[in-house]
């Protein structure tokens, strides 16, 4: 299976359906809320910024699985290891809104907030296998590539790798790098909008 090109995906976005917190496309948040159900360990989502994709994983959560969601984000703007190629306006005070939205959904018995850049944050997961894990943190090739690095080796067997604006060209760079590499033990599964999911090679 192929990413979908990126004229089709910006087709889709410029059609608009953007969801008012997640910002995410037409089709997008029933693809993640199916897989966050079955989830079969701990939910991680890198890049939460005000709490709508980390409610709508927990929703899926409590509907399903009854799996933790992990919601990962310094909120810091730039991240180190993003300098130059990265410039954004999330700031501290994103936690507000994020915490705000998480309270009023009622779901923050199944949320963990963890406010570390995701490479910061993985190694604290290095004995659990993750069931399903959301990258959408920096979108720029250097961050989605160690984001690749550090959490698909931390995927449980049967879980899978969730990949958002695959539009993005950094980020596209990086997945469609690591999809050819010899070293990728994932194949895609599915695409929907700007989503990519993959699961482990049988
Ligand atoms: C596109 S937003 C995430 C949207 C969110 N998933 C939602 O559903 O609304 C990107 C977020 O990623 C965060 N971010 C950027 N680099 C990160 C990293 N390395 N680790 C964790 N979060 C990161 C930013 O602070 C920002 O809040």
């Amino acid at each position: 299976m192929k990413l979908r090109s990126i004229e089709d995906i910006n087709k889709d976005v410029e059609a608009g359906g953007v969801h008012a917190v997640a910002a995410l496309f037409e089709g997008e948040p029933e693809c993640l809320y199916r897989y966050a159900k079955k989830s079969p360990g701990p939910i991680v989502e890198i890049g939460t910024y005000a709490g709508g994709g980390t409610c709508l994983l927990a929703k899926a959560s409590r509907e399903g699985c009854g799996e933790l969601v992990y919601a990962i984000d310094r909120h810091e703007g730039t991240a180190p290891h993003t300098e130059g190629q990265n410039a954004t306006p999330y700031k501290l005070t994103d936690w507000k809104r994020w915490f705000l939205e998480v309270l009023s959904a009622e779901a923050y018995d199944l949320v963990r907030p963890v406010g570390l850049w995701s490479y910061e944050a993985a190694p604290a997961f290095a004995s659990t296998q993750v069931g399903l894990c959301w990258i959408d943190g920096a979108h720029v090739y250097r961050a989605v590539t160690q984001d690749i690095k550090d959490w698909s080796p931390l995927i449980h067997p049967d879980g899978w790798l969730i990949f958002h604006d695959c539009h993005v060209p950094g980020v596209r760079r990086a997945i469609e790098q690591w999809m050819n590499s010899r070293e990728c033990g994932f194949e895609l599964i599915e695409t929907v909008g700007s989503l990519a999911v993959f699961r482990r090679k049988p």
